[in-house]
């Protein structure tokens, strides 16, 4: 396989994850989970969403988590909005980065923020703009870019016009995202090769969805094209309220687990953030879909049954 030596992981449990938990979570815990992960050496956080609290009143504290996390220098702390309005409340509560969104299909971009695919163009061209003027990077990240739970196949051709429109208003890092887990590792690699030459110098993202359990397979297909840019959530949470069938992300440990295990870098302490999925399966009250902490890493040993310990040949 070709893999890159080092790839950026960037946590979206507290966004895509909480955003979809029946029950608020707690200010102070939310800012506890981002602390625990920049502890365990995360680069990248998506902390929360300037969204309209009404229609996300999980994150309706954004401003507050923001204002409440002890940075750790080494990680950027970024936050997800939809439009101006969101991106000025992000600059204001201080983000080191913006992450839009817009979707690939007109009928999610209408379920998600109530705009058709133009409409939300126009509002995330008011967002480069507040986000230059702050000096604040930003990723443009594009929901249902692999299938959309209401139209099914999204063509390559109309991904592309997104893609393009995007890098037309300044775009220079684009996510693309499977928000419900519709992708395979041979669309992956086929929806690189075509977009990846037309937009040289995009830095590029994969937004998985483990929903099908295909998210780790996606990824490695994605290494094999060269993007070194991943997002994936604490346990496996996440999940878009406006997408049916929606589940969690790729589970953070487990993705790291496998990168490590292949010897590609992340900068991640993989012990402790196994200790931080289950702290937050305490706060989320139940069981994540994650492997890693239940099966512990591929290098645990057990003890030799008394059985068995007598009768082992020695080697050689
Ligand atoms: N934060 C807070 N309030 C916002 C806002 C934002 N980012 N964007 C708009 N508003 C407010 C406006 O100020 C206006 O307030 P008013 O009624 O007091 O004047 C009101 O919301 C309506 O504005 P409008 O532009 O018409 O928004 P809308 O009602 O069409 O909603 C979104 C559009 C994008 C704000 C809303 O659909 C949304 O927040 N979606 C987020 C979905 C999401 O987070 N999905 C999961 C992640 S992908
Ligand atoms: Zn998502």
């Amino acid at each position: 396989m070709k893999l890159p030596d080092r790839v950026t992981i960037c946590e979206v449990g507290t966004r895509d994850g909480f955003q979809i938990e029946p029950d608020f979570i707690p200010t102070e815990l939310k800012v506890e989970v981002v602390t625990l992960l920049a502890e365990a050496g995360m680069p990248r956080i998506e902390v929360t969403s300037f969204v309209h609290p009404k229609v996300v009143p999980q994150l309706r504290d954004a401003e507050e988590v923001m204002a409440k996390i002890r940075r750790r220098p080494g990680t950027r702390y970024a936050a997800l909005v939809p439009n101006d309005k969101g991106a000025v409340r992000a600059v204001d509560a201080g983000v080191d980065a913006i992450h839009t969104v817009v979707s690939a299909s007109e009928s999610h971009n209408l379920a998600n923020v109530n705009m058709t695919i133009a409409e939300s163009i126009q509002k995330l061209t008011a967002v480069m703009r507040v986000a230059e003027r702050a000096r604040v990077p930003v990723g443009c990240g594009i929901s249902t870019s692999f299938g959309c739970p209401f139209e099914g196949d999204v063509p390559l051709p109309h991904l592309e016009s997104v893609v393009r429109r995007l890098v037309d208003i300044g775009a220079r890092a684009v996510g693309l995202a499977d928000t419900t887990g519709m992708a395979n590792p041979r669309q992956v690699g086929r929806v690189l090769e075509h977009l990846m030459p037309r937009f040289p110098g995009v830095e590029w993202t994969l937004h998985t969805h483990d929903t099908r359990a295909m998210a780790i397979p996606n990824i490695l297909a994605a290494m094999e094209h060269g993007v070194t840019n991943f997002d994936a959530s604490i346990g496996g949470l996440g999940g878009c309220p406006f997408a049916p069938g929606a589940s969690g992300n790729v589970c953070t440990e487990d993705l790291v687990h496998c990168l490590h295990a292949m010897g590609v870098q992340t900068g991640i302490d993989l012990d402790r953030l196994v200790g931080v999925s289950r702290r937050v399966q305490e706060i989320v009250g139940r069981a994540l879909p994650g492997q890693i902490v239940k099966a512990g890493p591929s290098t645990r040993k057990y003890p030799v049954p008394d059985t068995v310990a007598g009768r082992i040949p020695r080697a050689g």
